[in-house]
């Protein structure tokens, strides 16, 4: 089975590598705001939120997460270039290691679990995220996956047809490792939080329908968010998507803010700076093209959304001070107080497989409580979950363990086979660590 997997990847890679080489941009529909058939499913249902809980620096967060691209590639390329006149630049962003999946996972859980690969995971219920600190003051959230078939979906890709080449056939343009709420089983398992995951023609309906939530976070499907094409490719996306959705107050309303950025650098010798911006109508006019050099890593998106709303925390890496600084023009208005760290004490975030955590195989240990006595960015507590052990904290953990060595795997990874929605298939042997 093991070999057999393998296999496949290597001979779908090899025709992504291909394909990579020839895909031209093409729009999935007429406009953003346009359901189309190239999304599988239409929009079943509206999301009623009224924008209600009012933020001190901006009401509204839109995450928007492209892929794979180092800084200069990005910040060289033309319509980054005119975006960033727009909004901040801040400079000094960093992803939290490699590859993808932990990335996503860290930026809604404040920690990666020492994942360090793309496989299919699961994370009990007993561990919070960003939706828990959300919903603790009613602000309502979705995210919006392109080309992910039905709301909700469970499984660890979706082939759908090649919309820009339909003689090639289909195409795998919705992955699970980029989409990191359904990989907590507190929002998935959650059959009314499981419906905020939602199908792109959503996106189209619920801004139609005029209830976009405060919390958004979008992931462009695997072509345009430049995973497997390039970044000039992810700019014709934006020229089609985002642009005309800036001027739309629906979506960039007058206090809108929207962090586009990218889940890890590409080159992985080096440290795993990514370009990313703050634009949208909550940044101040005078602050509009301007450059911000404060430290910000992918736990500034917990910190700033803990500030912003006075939030409580995860306990985790978001109140890990020198790691998740708040966007400078929300610290201010928040009187939150930035660390300022040395260029020789930024930590490496291009280390990969190093450390300890229950999503790896190599230094398993269980998960951990979070630290109850930690201080977020807003003035609120340590949330917790139902069924946490708060006694399992750290400390208390068993050393790492192998668990390849010991022949077996983590009850917390399923078989990356699953292509379509449905059950859990744990692990039942070493085939797929
Ligand atoms: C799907 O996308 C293709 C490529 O842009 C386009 O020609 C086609 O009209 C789209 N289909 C629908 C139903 O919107
Ligand atoms: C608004 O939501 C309703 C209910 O889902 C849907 O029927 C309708 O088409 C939506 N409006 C638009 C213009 O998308
Ligand atoms: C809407 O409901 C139908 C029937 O349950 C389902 O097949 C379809 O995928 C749903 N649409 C979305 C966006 O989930
Ligand atoms: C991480 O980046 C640093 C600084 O650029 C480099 O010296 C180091 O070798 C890189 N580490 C890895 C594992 O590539
Ligand atoms: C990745 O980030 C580093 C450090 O922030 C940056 O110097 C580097 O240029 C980026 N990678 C490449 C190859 O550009
Ligand atoms: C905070 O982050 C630094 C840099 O990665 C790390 O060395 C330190 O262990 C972290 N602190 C906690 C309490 O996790
Ligand atoms: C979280 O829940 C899982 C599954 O029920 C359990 O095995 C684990 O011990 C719990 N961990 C903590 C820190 O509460
Ligand atoms: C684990 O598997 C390896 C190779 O399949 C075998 O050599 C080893 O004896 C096994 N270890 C245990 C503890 O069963």
């Amino acid at each position: 089975m093991a070999r057999l997997a393998r296999a496949l990847l290597l001979a779908s890679s090899a025709r992504f590598a291909f394909a990579a080489t020839a895909q031209v941009f093409a729009q999935p529909s007429k406009n953003p705001l346009v359901q189309t058939a190239n999304y599988t499913s239409f929009s079943n249902n509206t999301l009623h939120d009224k924008v209600e809980c009012k933020g001190k620096a901006f009401n509204r967060i839109i995450h928007i997460w492209l892929e794979n691209t180092d800084f200069e590639t990005t910040a060289s390329t033309p319509i980054f270039e005119s975006l960033a006149e727009q909004g901040i630049l801040l400079t000094n962003y960093h992803s939290v290691t490699h590859p993808s999946e932990p990335n996503y996972i860290a930026a809604i859980g404040g920690d990666f679990f020492g994942n360090h690969d793309d496989n299919m995971y699961h994370i009990p219920s007993n561990i919070s995220t960003v939706v828990d600190l959300l919903e603790d003051k009613k602000i309502s959230w979705a995210t919006y996956q392109e080309n992910m078939p039905t709301d909700a979906f469970y499984g660890f890709l979706y082939n759908s047809p090649n919309y820009a080449d339909p003689a090639s056939g289909t195409y795998p343009y919705y992955v699970r490792k980029h989409n990191p709420l359904v990989i907590f089983d507190s929002v998935s398992q959650d059959p009314v939080r499981a419906k905020r995951i939602r199908n792109f023609n959503d996106f189209a309906n619920d801004v139609v329908n005029g209830t976009l939530p405060q919390w958004v976070f979008v992931t462009p499907n695997m072509v345009n968010d430049a995973h497997d094409t390039t970044i000039d490719f992810a700019a014709s996306f934006l020229e089609y998507w985002l642009l005309p959705l800036l001027t739309d107050p629906r979506v960039n309303g007058p206090d809108t803010l929207i962090v586009l950025t990218f889940d890890e650098n590409e080159t992985k010798t080096v440290q795993n700076r990514v370009w990313a911006l703050a634009i949208g109508n909550a940044v101040p006019l005078k602050l509009r093209g301007t450059t911000d050099d404060t430290l910000y890593t992918h736990y500034s998106g917990l910190s700033t959304v803990q500030a912003n709303w006075d939030l409580k925390s995860l306990g985790r890496q978001d109140t890990n001070a020198s790691l998740s600084n708040v966007f400078s023009f929300v610290a201010k208005k928040t009187g939150y107080k930035n660390v300022q760290v040395p260029a020789s004490q930024v930590p490496q975030f291009n280390l990969t497989g190093v450390v300890p955590g229950a999503l790896t195989s190599a230094a398993f240990v269980p998960f951990a409580a979070p630290n109850l006595h930690a201080r977020g960015a807003g003035s609120g507590g340590v949330l917790t979950r139902p069924g946490l052990n708060t006694k399992l904290t750290q400390s208390a953990l068993p050393p790492p363990v192998n668990m390849l060595l010991l022949n077996k795997t983590t009850p917390w990874q399923m078989s990356p086979e699953t292509t379509s929605g449905g059950s859990i298939i744990p692990c039942k042997d070493a085939v797929c660590a």
